[in-house]
């Protein structure tokens, strides 16, 4: 096969950390490409920092450093996050490049030619304390529509209306605090609105997007599209617009084209010829995404490629978000977690891996880390049936047989029951339905483990006369071991490189399910992989909630404006009788309380330390959200909340709810 297979990741942003959330894409494309390269395909897997842009050039402000000094360091720590995560890009670049201004000029050129570049003068708000204009998001104000306080520039939080910022009322810069004033300036555009017919027939190209994708897409079409706004004004960290002295390309003009210059890079460093390559009929071009960056890849991403006489990606594959137990990965709520967090509690890479592989599917969904959910599938599929099944064996292969397997098997229909789910664990990958490819492996590794038990190898080691047979079961559990490894390596790359040491093999590549190892060598088995420590999960959570930098006062900001009857009804409010309360040991927040709710004794941490004493509480009356998803904390599990009256800086005291006299444990509030 002469086919190359280029494979990016949407480029993180070099102003903050990897987490969790970012990892997802990272993990589901790099899973893509080893189970490609076993294949012995050609595939190159490239990324790079989105390194330009407002937000970059004020952090770095904010820091006393220069953009340049800071997306060199975050760079560094980014590469060593994917490092450490066992994503294997052939090339990690920057969007601060030489190769990225020479692409970014030629395509504009290209695009000058061909009539798709205009310039209009727009009016836009000014920061004149700072001396430049404000991007929508540094400016805030009072909703036009419902009047709420302090909202975005572009869309009010309250009541969902979208605008443009001059229309908001009292609006004030959040960089300087000043009132804007309008200014107008003439910017440069891509003539979006000239591509709807290219983009209707890309779109309805074979498989350029998964459906839901593609029928957003089709509505933004069918709805007009605007031309796109493509300069920004000085002061401006990034690329200057030739032949002006004062605009700069705005940052998602060039973010994509890190894609190619990172490429080309590769490319000159390795002999290949750049241009060639990524043009070529037989190249395919792939984009793992998020969500929510879908217009950019998906609309102006292939128009600009179109005009600038590219080729175009052949599809773009989009994932839902990251939620950690249910929540979204917020700071402020204690739920962000970012890769080296993780790393620093001991927990291994491989185990998120595995996770977020039996999470993911082609589909546009979400994926929850529950944390009860991800020890229990790590431990129990991953080290519990598979990683026991070389255990299970080696100890007797060792004892009895000096770590060789027999010359001959009399049976295998273990073996041949594995190899036959090739071709349909091989379309799961394909696909990147790793979850249902998980599923089919871990059936097999049922049926693996249900062999063990059936011919009880342990009861066959106590009887001389049934050492043969030994052998027999101890060679086929190695080999079973030996294809699901293969399986799994695209999944859990380090675990499967210890494994091909430990059987004394070669790197297993994906043809390697077609053979069976005979009168084979291996080596004396060492440990694989340990189950997950609890403590290691608590020590997450704790870590998370220390790094809670801002307020909780943030969460009143997201009530919803107004909620149905039906919304109120899911509620279960109950009446609880405190039958004990308690210091908590080690925090200096929380009260633990025991509370009768009629017909269950419940465990709830209560943050009221600093305004009550246990004692005082101590058979007393409240009230309680009954069916609140139980929530792991550091001392244990609080199943569910009290409700308290507080203002959001809880200075002013904090009161629990008492019912009337007379009311009783067990009563629903209505
Ligand atoms: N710099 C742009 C992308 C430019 S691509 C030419 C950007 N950067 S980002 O750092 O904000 O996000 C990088 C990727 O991570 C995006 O695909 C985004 O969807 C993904 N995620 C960021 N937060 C996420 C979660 N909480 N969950 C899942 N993916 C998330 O956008
Ligand atoms: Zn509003």
């Amino acid at each position: 096969m002469n086919k190359n297979i280029i494979v990016t990741c949407a480029l993180p942003y070099a102003n903050g950390n990897i987490h969790l959330g970012h990892l997802i894409e990272h993990i589901q494309s790099d899973i893509w490409v080893r189970f490609h390269r076993m294949q012995d395909h050609k595939c190159f897997f490239i990324c790079a920092d989105d390194t330009h842009g407002t937000p970059i050039m004020l952090k770095a402000e904010q820091l006393g450093i220069s953009p340049e000094q800071m997306i060199t360091k975050i760079h560094s720590e980014h590469l060593n996050d994917f490092k450490n995560f066992e994503i294997e890009y052939d090339n990690y670049y920057s969007t601060h490049s030489p190769e990225s201004q020479e692409l970014v000029y030629k395509i504009y050129h290209n695009l000058q030619n061909n009539h798709k570049i205009s310039k209009k003068t727009i009016n836009q708000l000014f920061d004149e304390t700072k001396q430049m204009f404000l991007p929508d998001r540094f400016v805030k104000g009072t909703c036009p529509k419902c009047r709420a306080l302090d909202q975005y520039g572009d869309s009010c939080e309250v009541c969902g209306a979208t605008y443009s910022p001059i229309e908001l009322i009292n609006s004030y810069s959040t960089i300087s605090g000043s009132k804007p004033v309008i200014k107008s300036s003439e910017h440069y555009f891509f003539n979006l609105s000239e591509c709807v017919d290219f983009l209707e027939e890309w779109l309805n190209n074979d498989n350029r997007l998964p459906i839901e994708a593609k029928n957003k897409m089709q509505e933004w079409l069918n709805a007009g599209l605007q031309d796109w706004d493509i300069s920004r004004d000085a002061p401006y960290f990034g690329f200057k617009i030739p032949n002006t002295t004062d605009k700069y390309f705005y940052v998602w003009l060039d973010a994509p084209v890190g894609y190619m210059s990172s490429f080309k890079n590769y490319c000159d460093t390795n002999n290949l010829d750049f241009e060639k390559i990524w043009n070529s009929n037989d190249t395919e071009i792939y984009h793992f995404i998020g969500k929510d960056i879908l217009y950019f890849h998906a609309l102006f991403w292939p128009a600009v490629l179109n005009y600038s006489g590219y080729k175009t990606p052949n599809s773009i594959f989009v994932h839902g978000f990251l939620t950690i137990n249910g929540q979204k990965m917020s700071k402020s709520r204690g739920t962000f977690i970012s890769a080296n967090t993780y790393l620093t509690t001991g927990l291994s890479p491989t185990f998120y891996r595995y996770y977020i592989a039996a999470k993911s599917s082609n589909k546009i969904e979400d994926i929850d880390l529950s944390l009860e959910d991800f020890v229990a599938r790590v431990n129990s599929e991953l080290v519990g049936k598979f990683i026991n099944i070389a255990a299970r064996s080696s100890s007797f292969l060792n004892k009895y047989f000096v770590n060789k397997l027999t010359k001959h098997i009399y049976n295998i229909s273990l073996l041949e029951l594995i190899q036959n789910k090739k071709t349909l664990i091989h379309g799961l990958y394909l696909n990147r339905e790793y979850s249902k490819a998980l599923k089919e492996i871990m059936l097999l590794v049922d049926e693996i483990n249900l062999f063990v038990d059936n011919t009880k190898p342990w009861l066959l080691a106590k009887d001389d006369n049934k050492h043969e047979e030994l052998h027999q079961i101890c060679s086929i559990l190695i080999n079973a071991f030996r294809l699901i490894t293969i399986y799994l390596k695209p999944i859990i790359p380090s675990i499967a490189k210890q494994i091909e040491k430990y059987l004394n093999i070669k790197e297993l590549k994906w043809h390697d399910l077609d053979t069976i190892l005979y009168d084979h060598q291996i080596n004396k088995y060492t440990h694989l992989l340990n189950r997950i420590d609890n403590t290691m999960v608590d020590k997450l959570i704790e870590i998370n909630n220390n790094n809670t930098t801002v307020t909780k006062t943030q969460q009143y900001e997201e009530i919803a404006e107004q909620i149905s009857i039906d919304d109120f009804n899911k509620i279960d409010l109950r009446i609880a009788k405190i039958i004990n309360a308690k210091h908590v040991e080690g925090s200096d927040k929380l009260i633990q309380l025991t509370l009768d709710i009629g017909n269950e004794i419940r465990n709830v941490f209560a943050g009221i330390k600093s305004h009550y004493n246990p004692n005082d509480l101590i058979g007393k009356h409240t009230v309680m959200i009954a069916n609140l998803a139980p929530r792991k904390m550091k001392f244990g599990i609080s199943e569910g909340m009290v409700l308290a009256g507080s203002f959001n800086d809880k200075n002013s005291g904090v009161y629990i709810l008492h019912p009337d006299n007379g009311a009783q444990a067990g009563m629903r509030i209505r």
